[in-house]
């Protein structure tokens, strides 16, 4: 009897080694795709697929560069704000070389506009927002094929009933053509923003 038992707690120790090394093989990290540069060293917001994820944390960690009061109907009064926003480092970047560097991101939120005559004048503001347009450069021409990738950045929309999904088909279609005035400026419209053009 005694026998059995100390047989039956052995078994019980290696079955409780093999679990544990089965265990710590599964904290090895994943092996990383065969390519030359993971696209986490590239940008947090691409994953190795090219899905761009829209930046949740903009309004407090990013750069506020401008915004433009926009009456979308011609003759009718302002019915959008349009707040853009950039990380620091691109910012510095952009100053220094006038170009934005790979991986720089750029964010513009659309908002409604709440208007109410204050002491100063009848002011306009955002209020809730309407959808997201993300911006990621991409100097190397990464992910090429894939339809929102291409003119040197990944082009990304997304609206609020569903924030992390990006519903732009193809950039060429949903984006470009309203970005060839800009297309000098890397298809960015940098007039509008005081830090970038602080020559
Ligand atoms: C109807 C025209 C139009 C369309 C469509 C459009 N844009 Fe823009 N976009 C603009 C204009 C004009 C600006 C300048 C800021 C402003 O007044 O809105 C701008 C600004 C931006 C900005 C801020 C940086 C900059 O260039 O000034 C981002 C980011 C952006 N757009 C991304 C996109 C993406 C991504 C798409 C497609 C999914 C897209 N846009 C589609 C007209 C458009």
């Amino acid at each position: 009897m005694r026998c059995q038992l100390k047989t039956f707690f052995t078994s019980l120790n290696v079955a409780f080694i093999m679990l544990i090394v089965a265990g710590a093989s599964s904290m090895l990290p994943a092996a990383r795709p065969e390519t030359s540069e993971s696209s986490v060293d590239f940008s947090k917001y691409v994953d190795a697929n090219g899905v761009i994820t829209r930046p949740t944390e903009y309004r407090k960690k990013m750069v506020f560069l401008g915004s433009s009061a926009v009456a979308s109907v011609p003759g009718k009064p302002i019915d959008e704000m349009h707040n853009v926003y950039t990380r620091p480092e691109d910012v510095a970047a952009f100053q220094k070389d006038k170009t934005f560097p790979d991986g720089a991101v750029l964010v513009k939120e659309v908002c409604k506009v709440k208007s109410e005559k204050l002491s100063a004048g009848e002011a306009h503001y955002s209020s809730d927002i309407k959808l997201w347009f993300v911006l990621i450069k991409d100097e190397k021409g990464r992910f090429h094929g894939n339809p929102h990738w291409g003119d040197g950045w990944a082009w990304g929309l997304y609206y609020p009933d569903a924030p992390t999904k990006n519903v732009s088909t193809n950039y060429k279609t949903d984006c470009k053509l309203c970005h060839i005035p800009a297309q000098k400026d890397d298809w960015v419209y940098v007039q509008l923003y005081p830090l970038l053009n602080s020559r």
